[in-house]
């Protein structure tokens, strides 16, 4: 610990020195790296730090609110939050292709950020949460290609369209090295070992065309599902864990009734890199309990399914 505590003084030291004077705009997801990034720039330049949060309504349960209070409340940072969720959800309207989800949603995002950036003044460099495996793919030739199949959107160009000088203080970090960092700064652990969330959201956690009523059931079944794992001590263990709403109904019985609703899968891995994985192998009474409690707090649905995929070939998102 020691270690990283003169790690992250150093880096502290050489942001002040680098950025005397300067403005910085920092995109705040929610997500480990952005944290990180946005905690140690508020120690080196304070109230010079400017971040901004895009609701693109396609968060989990509490997402953004974790954040506000985390940022405004804990730490006091400037924190914009552009609320774009109308405008990704009506660009969404009707689509099913992943990969089109993902170019409207990048899109939208780089309009929203970009709407909110504009009002910052004085501002000429954008802090991103790069980490030092980002460095190495991207600098190989043909890139990492299996993280390549599924367009990354992560504001991929915006720094250059928006004229914008980049600060990557986690450039030489791996994971490991910013979570340590991300404690030695005081983030809450919640955030510190936050299961990794893509930039997508919920949008690519429905399959098919995506309306607020499934929505609501996707992200009602993530809650659940997370308070189970977490209370099953298993957050840490499993590498990511998520519920997808399937495209299918099926049926059911309520009582004398005939049911016709919806499938959650559930989908658990466990990996080092995330370029593989195998499902996690979490014990029948805990996925017992996920199940009943998704049938039953959830409004249309009737039968959860465990995905015990391995990727390759399956990925870990199911779009
Ligand atoms: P796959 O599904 O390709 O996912 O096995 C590997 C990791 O990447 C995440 N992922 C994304 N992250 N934008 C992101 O920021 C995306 O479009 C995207 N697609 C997948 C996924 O959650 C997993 O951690």
């Amino acid at each position: 610990d020691w270690l990283i505590g003169d790690i992250a003084e150093e880096m502290i030291a050489q942001l002040k020195d680098e950025l005397k004077g300067e403005n910085v705009i920092c995109g705040l997801s929610g997500g480990v790296d952005s944290s990180v990034v946005a905690a140690i720039l508020h120690k080196a330049i304070g109230e010079r730090l400017h971040c901004i949060f895009v609701d693109n309504g396609l968060l989990r349960e509490n997402e953004r609110e974790g954040v506000e209070k985390t940022f405004c409340g804990h730490f006091s940072v400037n924190l914009r939050v552009v609320d774009w969720s109308e405008q990704f959800l009506s660009g969404l309207e009707g689509v099913t292709d992943p990969q089109k989800k993902r170019k409207i949603i990048g899109a939208e995002f780089i309009e929203a950020f970009k709407s909110e950036a504009e009002k910052i003044e004085n501002a000429k460099f954008l802090a991103q949460g790069t980490l030092y495996p980002d460095v190495i793919e991207s600098g190989s030739k043909d890139g990492n290609l299996a993280a390549n199949i599924k367009l990354h959107h992560n504001v991929g160009g915006l720094p250059e369209e928006l004229g914008f000088g980049l600060v990557e203080p986690l450039r030489d970090l791996f994971k490991d090295e910013v979570r340590l960092l991300g404690e030695y700064l005081g983030l809450p652990e919640d955030m510190v070992w936050r299961h990794p969330f893509p930039g997508p959201g919920l949008a690519v956690r429905i399959i098919g065309d995506i309306t607020k009523e499934k929505l609501r059931i996707v992200r009602q079944a993530d809650e659940i599902l997370i308070d189970e794992i977490k209370a099953a001590g298993l957050y840490r263990k499993c590498s990511q864990t998520l519920a997808v709403l399937l495209p299918v109904k099926n049926v059911g019985v309520m009582g004398d009734d005939r049911s016709y609703e919806s499938v959650i899968a559930i989908r658990s891995v466990d990996t080092s890199d995330f370029m593989t994985a195998d499902f996690s192998r979490i014990p029948y009474d805990t996925l017992g309990i996920i199940s009943n409690r998704i049938i039953n707090e959830v409004r249309g649905v009737n039968r959860v399914v465990y995905d015990i995929s391995s990727k390759p070939p399956a990925t870990i998102e199911w779009e």
